[in-house]
């Protein structure tokens, strides 16, 4: 590796490549593209949870002027590959996304049941008001609560008992409850849903009868290119799929939803490119959510403060039509040197839409049980919850058996501590004021799997000198393409701005979706992978431009500012526009492919994160003010500590969110929710969010990948919600295990 140019700029604050376009508008979203004959669309949301609809009436929308059609299960064209389901009448019991248009059934209120087309919007808008629907309804099954008991093991656990899904034991079921000192409480997460600042939208466009393209906010261009090439029966390269830039997602784009089917099926029926955007009401049951969950905790220690049982329970919402499943007891298994561990997970199919991974999926959730359970435990045992948690570190693996690639939580935890002032911390709730109000200090961890995959990357290094990359990976926001040109310019040697990252297109080389903090770790490694093709290539040309390069191997050379060194002669060196001109080439055009070897795999490799906070309570009115909020994190090398940095402070921000603000809520007597806009539905603002203060431990592990990098976006949020609730509890007594913790809670 080229040190020199790895201190320079791997690490850097470089600005984000693409920022400039992002706030001048030149960025374009999906719903952006002005194609020729472009036509509206407005998707009509079903008024009942569950039933048949007996009929449509789109008489007066047809008849509304600029409309173009109406379409619903009564008239939409057959999509294919729905023909060959196995259970043409039924989507069968855990198992496929909702299909548009299919029958007459309705499995959630606020399914899509039709899309009206018009020529503008106002007049889809319009229209969409017009259609009528008659159905039989069914009585229907929201309430979590009340159904809870009814929490069945997932498919997948059923199907291969090795599954992490599938019921844990290590040691002796419920060791706990024999502990010295035990707790044992119960914990209730609210469903959350993702809000991007961008809405949900996609532009389809049928050039021919078999040839679709699509531009449409998702997180892997790939993965939509395949679904929609299986839903519509073509072959894959008949399908386009443009995502170039994506406002955020947070993980409602890791699934295809019946809107985007719909306008595919409506730019098909009308032979024209159709635009559909969601509105915001529709983000908050087409496009998924985090899932309602309850889960309960049992732990036990010794008097001295070793733990000696943990034992966790969680269920979490799903759909009737569709099993979604998430790591909600993963780190339980793997974060405290417990000799006894049980976890069962479970899930509770509700007459609802299916929930998708939203920020820390399954984590984020489940260290709000496990972080404030140590809370509970480390203050009945009377001892400080940084050294209980420091009295139960492991050094390996305790699930798999297995050496960490790195862990340096420890570090973590000191900086943090230090940083946010943890020595001023009262162990006596309610013992710190500041004025009228009371002071608390809390933290939490977090983890989550350093997740690498399978990607390649196309590399054209150009005989002017400059370098352009493509990948079908998606930015949604973390900066992607302004990290791979850091890593690219470290390993081909060429300086950032000349360097173009493509990204967010299906014709580009295989990427997976943007998800699981494994971005970087994934689509870095292939460009380092390319990188290095191309310099192969560089040194078999170099000869012919300068003769003293004849016997030169890779490691004696200096790949830097575009050119060639030896290392032990650096005056002896030629340029790469040189090499390429006396080799009579306009490029070097590669295509490599990277993938984790299997020596990776006899390490347990996760990120991890600490969050400290202190709250202001007021006592009279239960306000909670996040006064700071210091997080610390290992996630390997930093690429960009800019970047990084805002990854943290959006995990944060997400946190308080969960913490304090937001709670979807259904009115079961209908199955609606009555919290579908920002004004009931709250997200931190301006001025709920602090000063946030992150730190890096930023030491590479290169067990992960080429780089040393390891996942970062989720443990941003996951740890966050429990240090509130602790620093909560710090301040004023009162332990709060329900989210959000509202001012109602408080008095
Ligand atoms: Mo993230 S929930 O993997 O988009």
């Amino acid at each position: 590796m080229n040190k020199l140019f790895f201190d320079k700029v791997i690490g850097d604050p470089l600005n984000r490549v693409d920022g400039r376009m992002k706030v001048t508008g030149a960025a374009k979203y999906s719903a952006e593209y002005q194609l020729p004959n472009l036509v509206h669309a407005v998707v009509v949301p079903s008024t009942i949870t569950k039933g048949r609809i007996k009929s449509v009436d789109s008489k007066a929308a047809l008849r509304s002027p600029g409309v173009l059609a109406v379409i619903s299960h009564e008239n939409a064209i057959k999509v294919p590959g729905n023909a060959d389901n196995e259970h043409p009448t039924e989507p069968p019991t855990g198992g496929q996304p909702l299909r548009a248009f299919y029958n007459n059934k309705v499995y959630f209120n606020g399914q899509p049941i039709a899309i009206v087309i018009a020529d503008t919007l106002e007049r889809a808008q319009y229209a969409a008001g017009l259609v009528k629907f008659e159905y039989d309804q069914d009585k229907h099954v929201t309430d979590f609560e009340l159904n809870k008991g009814k929490g069945v093991l997932p498919e997948k656990a059923k199907k291969d008992p090795k599954s992490s899904l599938a019921d844990y034991d290590r040691g002796v079921v419920d060791a706990y409850k024999t502990a010295a000192v035990t707790v044992e409480a119960e914990y209730i997460h609210p469903t959350e849903v993702h809000n991007p600042m961008e809405l949900q939208a996609i532009t389809a466009y049928w050039e021919t009868d078999d040839k679709l393209t699509v531009y449409d906010k998702v997180q892997g261009t790939k993965p939509t290119q395949q679904a929609f090439a299986k839903e519509w029966n073509l072959p894959v390269q008949n399908v386009k799929v443009i995502s170039e830039f994506v406002g955020g997602a947070f993980g409602n784009g890791l699934h295809n939803w019946p809107h985007e089917t719909a306008a595919i099926i409506a730019a098909k029926m009308v032979k024209r490119p159709v635009k559909l955007m969601l509105r915001r009401e529709h983000m908050f049951y087409m496009v998924g959510y985090r899932p309602y969950t309850w889960q309960q905790i049992g732990m036990g220690a010794s008097a001295d403060g070793k733990i000696t049982g943990i034992s966790h329970i969680a269920i979490g919402q799903t759909s009737t039509y569709e099993e979604f499943t998430e790591s909600t007891v993963q780190q339980t298994k793997m974060m405290y040197a417990s000799p006894n561990v049980s976890t069962r997970y479970r899930i509770l199919p509700l007459d609802v839409s299916t929930p998708i991974w939203m920020r820390g999926p399954g984590e984020a959730t489940g260290a709000f049980a496990l972080e404030c359970a140590m809370d509970e435990l480390a203050f009945a045992l009377n001892m400080d919850p940084i050294q209980f948690r420091l009295a139960n570190y492991t050094d390996e693996d305790p699930e798999k058996k297995l050496p960490w690639s790195t862990k340096y939580l420890k570090e973590c935890l000191e900086v943090g501590a230090e940083k946010i002032g943890w020595s001023k911390r009262s162990m006596k709730p309610g013992g710190l004021r500041a004025g009228e109000w009371l002071v608390g200090y809390g933290m939490g961890v977090g983890t989550f799997g350093a997740h690498r995959g399978a990607a390649a990357v196309r590399g054209r290094l150009l005989a002017n000198g400059t370098i352009i990359f493509q990948s079908a990976v998606t930015d949604i926001g973390p900066g992607t393409g302004t990290a791979m040109v850091q890593i690219a310019s470290e390993h081909i040697g060429i300086a950032p701005d000349k360097i173009t990252f493509q990204l967010g297109n299906s014709d580009f080389p295989q990427a997976p979706n943007q998800g699981g903090s494994a971005t970087v770790a994934t689509v870095g490694s292939a460009v380092v992978a390319t990188c290095n093709a191309i310099k192969e290539k560089l040194l078999t040309m170099a000869p012919t431009a300068e003769k003293r390069f004849a016997n030169a191997k890779m490691e004696e050379i200096l790949f830097d500012n575009g050119q060639m060194s030896l290392l032990k002669s650096p005056s002896i060196k030629v340029s790469y526009t040189n090499i390429l001109k006396k080799n009579s080439l306009t490029e070097i055009d590669i295509i490599q492919d990277a993938k984790p070897d299997d020596e990776s795999n006899k390490y347990s490799k996760y990120s991890f994160s600490v969050h400290f906070v202190q709250v202001h309570v007021h006592p009279t009115t239960g306000q909670v003010k996040v006064n700071k909020v210091v997080t610390c994190a290992d996630a390997g090398k930093i690429v960009n500590k800019k970047t990084a940095g805002n990854q943290l402070i959006g995990g944060v921000t997400g946190g308080i969110g969960m913490a304090l603000m937001e709670d979807a809520i259904i009115d079961h007597r209908f199955g609606r929710y009555i919290t579908k806009d920002f004004a009931d539905y709250h997200v931190p603002v301006h001025a709920d969010v602090p000063q946030i203060e992150v730190y890096f431990v930023d030491k590479p592990d290169y067990i992960v990948d080429p780089m040393g990098t390891k996942g970062l976006g989720e443990i941003a949020i996951i740890g966050v919600a429990p240090a509130v609730a602790n620093a909560v509890f710090n301040a004023t007594g009162k332990r709060i295990r329900q989210l959000p913790i509202t001012p109602d809670k408080l008095i």
